[in-house]
């Protein structure tokens, strides 16, 4: 396969769309969606613009759930993505519902089939890379609508429709595994 350089500022390959929802310091829920994030055992790992609200209210140790919409969320999503919540909480206005989390003290959003209580254990800063903060967290618990169980209760994996996020930085846009 013959391939040339380019000079991309960035190259997402195909990240799952993620929904982080946690409480400010007034238990307000807040809600935003990214795709930069990992998850190995019970670790997962968030990427986050340092500025945002979400990357400071993690840092600063806010418990958070991250949540797995699917396709039929994508105006959710997009909504999210283009406010933050340093104006105020973007639940409503998404059409989102908060839910307690019986786990950690965050908001589950109850319309995405999987959601996954955290807790932050580390944060990485890293002078290598200025104005990005990686938080790490562990998970506490899954919850998954029974919709992409199977009969034994395990994951159904072709019943998966997550929002697949991909781009170049100048070209960028969604990907889906199935029609609708
Ligand atoms: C599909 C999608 C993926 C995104 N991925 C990330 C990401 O990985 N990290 C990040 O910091 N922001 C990401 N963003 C941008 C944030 O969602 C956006 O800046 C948002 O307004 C931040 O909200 P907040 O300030 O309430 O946290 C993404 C947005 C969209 C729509």
């Amino acid at each position: 396969m013959e391939k040339i350089e380019v000079d991309f500022e960035k190259m997402y390959y195909g990240f799952p769309v993620i929904l982080t929802s946690f409480y400010d310091e007034n238990e307000v829920a807040h809600v935003t969606p990214s795709s930069s994030s990992y998850s190995l055992k019970d670790m997962i790992m968030l990427g986050f613009n340092s500025k945002g609200f979400a990357a400071q209210h993690l840092k600063a140790g806010a418990d958070f759930v991250v949540n797995l919409p699917d396709r039929s969320l994508l105006e959710s999503v997009n909504y999210c993505g283009s406010r933050s919540g340093a104006e105020g909480s973007k639940f409503a206005a998404a059409g989102l519902t908060p839910e307690a989390s019986e786990h950690v003290h965050a908001p589950v959003v109850k319309e995405c089939p999987i959601s996954t209580a955290c807790r932050v254990v580390e944060v990485v800063e890293s002078e290598h890379f200025p104005g990005l903060t990686n938080i790490i967290g562990r998970i506490i618990s899954r919850t998954i609508t029974k919709d992409v169980l199977n009969a034994e209760g395990r994951l159904q994996i072709d019943k998966l429709n997550p929002i697949i996020y991909a781009g170049d930085g100048v070209n960028k846009g969604f990907r889906f595994l199935q029609e609708s």
